[in-house]
């Protein structure tokens, strides 16, 4: 449903061209979860500028559903199904939670149940669907809203950068299980750029992003069985050499 078929994307820095993502091929199905991991710096959260049209490549193509979208803008992108949240989630300053997350599934013609949204991603509706989207919003509560638009939305592929990214420890498994039912529930592919281990253990597929390469498919298992290997060997990094 998704390919990328050598996508490169060099930027221009103080006159000295640098290659941020270098000819990555990918495919990705329908309906399966896959997650994204590797060193920081690597590429994961440029790969998912690409996607989105956030940044265009500079080289290759993107198809999406038989389409090429490679030079496609974010509107028409999000008017297909494909849906984004931010590592670092924006601010949409003066909007109700609640009329934030109208918008949001007002763009899919969506049905949705907002406190049922809220409670997915483990806030109390009471307290939450009347705030104003405001700096009185803690990261972990504005990231939550961000992950709850995403879930009004009826999407074909979402997208989630660091879903864990200063969430709690409880809402972070609420937000486990969350995913685990969008994807059973809905029929979309779920794309999570993550370093936990409990979201790779929802993938049916892991993609190690490195040196803005794809360094690597492998199942969820191997994957975590690596990072066992690494602490045993009392190292940190799944890229060194002396790995066992
Ligand atoms: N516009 C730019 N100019 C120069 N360097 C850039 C630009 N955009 C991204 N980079 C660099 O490209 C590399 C990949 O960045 P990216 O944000 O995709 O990494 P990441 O894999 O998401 O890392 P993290 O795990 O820390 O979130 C980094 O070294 C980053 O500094
Ligand atoms: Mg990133």
């Amino acid at each position: 449903m998704l390919e990328f078929q050598d996508v490169t994307l060099k930027v221009d820095e103080n006159g000295k061209e640098i290659t941020i993502l270098d000819n990555i091929n990918l495919q990705l199905e329908r309906k399966k979860i896959y997650v994204i991991t590797g060193p920081n710096g690597g590429g994961k959260t440029t790969l998912s500028k690409l996607l989105m049209g956030i940044r265009i490549p500079t080289s290759g193509k993107i198809i999406f559903d038989d389409e090429e979208i490679t030079a496609m803008n974010i509107t028409k992108r999000a008017k297909l199904g494909i849906g984004y949240a931010f590592q670092q989630p924006p601010r949409f300053k003066g909007l109700k939670v609640r009329e934030l997350l109208e918008l949001a599934a007002k763009a899919d013609n969506n049905q949705v149940d907002f406190c049922k949204l809220l409670l997915d991603v483990g806030l109390c509706p009471q307290d939450y669907v009347n705030r104003e989207i405001n700096n009185s919003l803690s990261g972990g509560e504005l990231k939550r809203i961000e992950i709850a638009t995403i879930l009004a939305r009826k999407l074909k592929l979402a997208l989630f950068d660091e879903p864990e990214a200063g969430i709690d420890l409880w809402s972070f498994q609420k937000l486990v299980e969350t995913f685990k039912k969008l994807h059973d529930e809905n029929d979309l592919t779920l794309v999570i750029i993550s370093h936990q281990e409990r979201i790779i253990e929802l993938a049916d597929e892991v993609i190690v992003v490195a040196d803005g390469k794809i360094k690597e498919r492998t199942s969820k298992d191997t994957i975590l069985s690596e990072v066992t290997l690494e602490s045993a060997c009392g190292c940190s990094s799944k890229f060194c050499d002396r790995r066992r």
